[in-house]
């Protein structure tokens, strides 16, 4: 279905025809971003062959979902009216796990400096040329940096940001080399990061907004967040901190390894 007739197939199913904050952010959407160049998108990801052999490959293709793209937006939008992303007009934006760039459309919508983050990905099947995350973040012409985040490990990523967000995030796991369940990050690797992105990677003045999948917070760093952050709901995983956040005192509470 075209991109313009599944925006307008789902706000009239969501019955949400007169909330009009969300409605002009998908006519944004819908006279921004052509038909013809989204229906290449899902010719090319949808199309029999590249089901056939994902399936044959038993291949699980989590990402296939994203193109239905108003679902997912609403949720963003949400998020960012929750953040008041339009105070941070021509403001620099990091949102670590770009994905399929949804959050990165909104920003650019509020008009803010967005760089986004994620990995290297492949093609998943011979019958695409590129990953679908690559696809939808230059269809929707999303800046990004391709790095991986490592624990321990600095960023350094070039510039200074005044929000850093992280949405649905699941970098915060090692793989085991034997097994398939991912051991979460404990408390030292997220220090590590708080510390990295508080001293090299924002302004003065920052904000930092990270939900992060329930499976991927352990006890400790649960306990910590709930010390440190500024605010923490529990229920939806989501905590923010800002530059308030008492860096000295994150490092004091990681044990030195001797
Ligand atoms: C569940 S998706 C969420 C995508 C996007 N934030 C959203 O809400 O639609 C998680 C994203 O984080 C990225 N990611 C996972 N581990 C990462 C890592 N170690 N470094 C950078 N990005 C990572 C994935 O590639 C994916 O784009």
């Amino acid at each position: 279905m075209p991109l313009s007739e599944m925006i307008d197939s789902y706000c009239e199913s969501a019955g949400f025809a007169t909330r009009h904050k969300l409605r002009d952010f998908f006519d944004f959407v819908k006279s921004t971003y052509p038909d013809k160049g989204y229906s290449k998108i899902q010719r090319e990801h949808l199309s029999a062959k590249n089901v056939a052999l994902l399936i044959a490959a038993k291949m699980a293709s989590p990402e296939h979902k994203y193109l239905d793209l108003p679902y997912w937006v609403h949720s963003k939008f949400n998020i960012g009216s929750a953040l008041l992303l339009e105070k941070y007009a021509e403001q620099d934006i990091l949102d670590l796990g770009a994905g399929p760039a949804h959050f990165g459309l909104l920003a650019k919508y509020f008009r803010c400096r967005y760089t986004g983050l994620d990995v290297r990905y492949s093609p998943r099947t011979p019958a695409t040329s590129r990953h679908l995350y690559d696809d939808l973040c230059s269809f929707f012409e999303v800046d990004r940096v391709i790095k991986m985040i490592m624990p321990f490990e600095r960023l350094a990523i070039p510039g200074r940001f005044r929000l850093v967000t992280c949405l649905m995030g699941n970098f915060c796991s090692y793989k085991p080399v034997n097994g398939t369940q991912r051991k979460p990050w404990d408390w030292p690797e997220w220090a590590f990061l708080l510390d990295d992105l508080a001293t090299n990677q924002l302004t003065p003045e920052y904000d930092m907004y990270f939900q992060i999948s329930r499976d991927y917070l352990q006890g400790n760093v649960i306990a910590n967040v709930r010390k440190f952050a500024k605010t923490f709901d529990e229920e939806r995983s989501v905590f923010t901190f800002d530059q308030t956040l008492d860096i000295d005192a994150v490092r004091r509470s990681v044990p030195e390894v001797r």
